[in-house]
């Protein structure tokens, strides 16, 4: 926890995406970057400092890749820095090669932003509403120690004994809206659509948020309730309509396998042995973090962690 490089990282990441909250309206309305001298559009969404941080994220990512080309054993490979590396190098010589060390750099960042901020922030999202929602903790608990005997980590097997917990993954998915507006789009043709006509080449959004909240599709959709996703007999049923957690078609999520992998571990092994709990005379906030623009982030606050009897 303590080491510099980690805290480096974090910081990096944090400065990003608190900065790129000013991209939020070229971003949405790309055309404003060109009716908008060029100096006052770079001074007006901090161009500049976009740049900057790009670079930083960019250098600390080379020296991560050098230090990797300097340690690689071809034999054992220990990462994807180390498979790309070996495949730059059997590439050298054809001509139509496109892996450089800039393309790595740029994947690594890609898959960093994409991958590993969208997995912490949704655990997250679930630590502090089973902190708000003891009884809803307890059961999943209850159910963690039926499956799993004491001090045992789940597998990708046990998820179909563990109804409630998938559940409690689910909702706390669909009460995040992680990615509120998805990811921009643009019409490859023209397009009807629920009655409005989209012309080709216009800027698509998800609402996300917006259907996961539309009680067309969800009873008392403003509550957090995991048993909305059980059935009778107390069967897990993955609900599809106006749920979008990970996008939809061809461009949905690449990672939405790691993550419901990711989810269901890390929260099983963590709430069998810990309580999470609102801190004595506080009560946890558990709306949006209005300065994080483009995906919907907590605000971070303190949150009790005890271990369990037994444990
Ligand atoms: C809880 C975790 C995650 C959530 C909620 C999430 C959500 C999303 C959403 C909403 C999109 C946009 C889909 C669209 O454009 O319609 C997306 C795209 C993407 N995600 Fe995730 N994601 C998560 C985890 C991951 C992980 C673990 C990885 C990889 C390690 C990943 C890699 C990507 C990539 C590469 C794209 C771009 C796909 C493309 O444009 O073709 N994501 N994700």
């Amino acid at each position: 926890m303590d080491d510099p490089r980690l805290l480096e990282f974090e910081d990096l990441i944090r400065v990003f995406m608190e900065s790129i909250a000013h991209l939020a309206i070229p971003d949405i309305f790309p055309w404003i970057m060109y009716i908008l001298p060029g100096a006052l559009t770079g001074l007006i969404f901090h161009l500049d400092l976009q740049k900057k941080n790009i670079y930083k994220f960019l250098n600390y990512f080379n020296k991560e890749i050098e230090e990797h080309r300097a340690t690689l054993d071809r034999d054992c490979p220990r990462d994807l820095i180390d498979g790309y590396l070996m495949m730059m190098e059997e590439k050298a010589e054809d001509p139509d090669n496109t892996f450089s060390e800039k393309d790595l750099a740029i994947l690594i960042l890609d898959l960093f932003l994409a991958g590993s901020e969208s997995s912490t922030i949704t655990l997250t999202w679930m630590f502090y509403y089973l902190a708000t929602y003891p009884e809803v903790q307890q059961k999943m608990q209850a159910e963690i120690d039926e499956v799993l005997p004491k001090g045992t980590l789940a597998t990708l097997e046990d998820k179909l004994r563990m109804p409630y917990t998938e559940a409690v993954i689910h909702e706390i998915l669909r009460k995040s809206s992680l990615a509120a507006t998805g990811v921009q789009h643009v019409a490859t043709r023209d397009t009807q659509l629920g009655g409005y006509f989209i012309p080709k080449g216009t800027i698509v959004m998800g609402a996300q948020e917006t259907v996961h909240h539309d009680p067309r599709y969800w009873d008392r959709p403003d509550e957090f309730l995991p048993e909305r996703w059980l059935d009778q007999q107390g069967k897990f049923t993955a609900k599809k309509e106006g749920f979008l957690p990970f996008g939809v078609g061809k461009r949905s999520c690449l990672g939405e396998a790691l993550a419901r992998m990711e989810l269901f571990i890390f929260s099983t092994t963590v709430f069998q042995s810990l309580i999470f709990s609102q801190p004595p005379g506080k009560k946890i906030d558990l709306p949006y973090d209005p300065k994080v623009v483009f995906t919907h982030n907590p605000k971070i606050q303190d949150v009790l962690i005890t271990i369990r009897p037994g444990f």
